[in-house]
């Protein structure tokens, strides 16, 4: 069988596991590389055959406090002696409380009670289940672009792209509105400069979605920074406009922060930097610091639904809350919003510099250490330009740097958040260089 790798043929020992993975492996997974990992270890990693790697992915946002933390892996050891699963639906047990009491103690006030899960998309569902139970509406709101998961539920949030849904339907009943994208405005370019007119459009859009829903919607759901399209992040003014639509519509806001949450922009949740709470927030990724764990959170009064209406085997599970605990207290104590604002705006004045002197760079944008960069044939037609965003991958990954791709054709950059400044430079370095070979070709 002829194997089509996407960069370099992987060594002898990394080629035998792909091959396995393929023989075995549901087909659907989404890998970019045949990169095989071996282990990890703060922002490194190293492939089987012992290269090693600076991490510019946190295995997809999630290894916020660096992989294999110590002190996660020590508190995640001294859990597995004392219980690993309590059935803590059915159960009372003082860990996933304690749990939940401290990440309390790291979000808005009006966040008060926790549904504890495994994932992303459950802690999604679970908020979706919520806004329905809470307002006894069905229809959904949500954005294009966006994702929210992959389960029936979340998927039917999800519009990204066609390879996620197809086949997939009937699905629940969402209305999409149009997710601030300022470099491709579908607006006559009004986005460009002037936020306040921007905003006001995709404000009348997602007015006009509101008043088709005819008095039955539920509920808008919510990226603060869409993450599949390449970390779109919208202007504040439509972020406060959209808060004030759902008011007075009636609508909860529900923030999906299972990406952008856990101080990955700096803030502990991605709404604060905009000044808007949401009803409902969504995190997982980041919070278990390695461990799957999701967690839905609203006020007691909206999260009130009696005994039964949702629950499961798994959330609250022993592991997830002692990583998690051990987790936020390793986040607090080394400061990591802080050094995710600080070296997030080293990295975007590179960025914004090498966008000056590069024709394909098209667009810059993120916050803290969720940045992105938009790779075009060129800065007049903004043509996507895909083959050359995954030349410039591999070439990344051939210099030992792990970059992530995202929508069509743009790269993510979302290191752990104990990156220091040099690391962050060296990584640039590696950036630059590839950028300046796939330009010149
Ligand atoms: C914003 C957002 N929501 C939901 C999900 C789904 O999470 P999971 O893959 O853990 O189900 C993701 C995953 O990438 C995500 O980025």
């Amino acid at each position: 069988m002829k194997e089509r790798f996407i960069c370099k043929s992987p060594g002898k020992k990394s080629l035998a596991v792909v091959l396995r993975d393929k023989k075995v492996i549901s087909p659907s997974m989404t890998r970019e590389y045949d990169f095989v990992w071996r282990k990890a270890r703060g922002c490194y990693v190293w492939d089987l055959e012992w290269h090693k790697y600076l991490d510019f992915g946190a295995a997809v946002a999630v290894a916020a406090t660096g992989h294999a933390n110590p002190d996660v892996a020590k508190a995640v050891r001294k859990q597995l002696q004392d219980g690993i699963h309590a059935a803590f639906p059915d159960f009372y047990n003082e860990l996933p409380v304690r749990f939940v009491e401290k990440l309390l103690k790291f979000v808005p006030s009006h966040l008060e009670k926790a549904f504890l899960s495994n994932s992303g998309t459950e802690s999604v569902e679970a908020a979706l289940k919520l806004a329905r139970w809470h307002t006894k509406k069905s229809t959904l709101i949500a954005f294009t672009p966006s994702f929210h998961g992959r389960t029936m539920g979340s998927l039917s949030l999800t519009s990204a792209k066609p390879v996620h849904k197809e086949r997939f339907g009937p699905f629940l009943d969402v209305k999409h509105a149009p997710y601030p994208y300022c470099y491709r405005c579908p607006f006559g370019g009004k986005c460009d400069g002037d936020a306040q007119v921007c905003s006001s459009d995709y404000l009348s859009e997602l007015e006009r979605v509101i008043k088709s829903c005819k008095g039955n919607a539920a509920a808008i759901f919510f990226e603060p920074i869409a993450g599949e399209p390449g970390y779109l992040v919208p202007p504040k003014e439509f972020v406060v406009g959209m808060r004030k639509l759902a008011n007075e519509n009636g609508l909860l806001l529900c923030a999906d922060e299972v990406q952008s949450g856990c101080f990955r922009t700096g803030k502990f949740l991605a709404m604060e930097n905009f000044g808007v709470n949401a009803d409902i927030v969504s995190l997982s990724k980041a919070i278990g610091g390695g461990i799957p764990f999701g967690v839905t959170l609203s006020s007691s009064k909206i999260m009130s639904w009696p005994s039964g209406a949702h629950a499961n085997t798994f959330g609250g599970n022993l592991l997830a809350s002692a990583s998690g605990i051990a987790t936020l207290e390793y986040m607090k104590k080394h400061k990591l919003g802080e050094n995710a604002s600080r070296i997030g705006k080293i990295i975007q004045k590179r960025l914004l510099e090498l966008k000056e002197e590069h024709e394909i760079i098209g667009d810059v944008r993120g916050i803290g250490l969720m940045q992105a960069l938009e790779i075009v044939e060129n800065k007049k037609t903004k043509a996507f330009a895909p083959e050359m965003r995954s030349k410039i991958l591999c070439k990344a990954v051939e210099k030992g740097l792990i970059l992530l791709p995202a929508g069509k054709s743009a790269i993510r950059i979302c290191p752990p958040l104990t990156l220091t400044r040099q690391q962050a430079e060296h990584g640039l370095e590696i950036i630059e260089e590839s950028i300046r070979v796939v330009s010149r070709k």
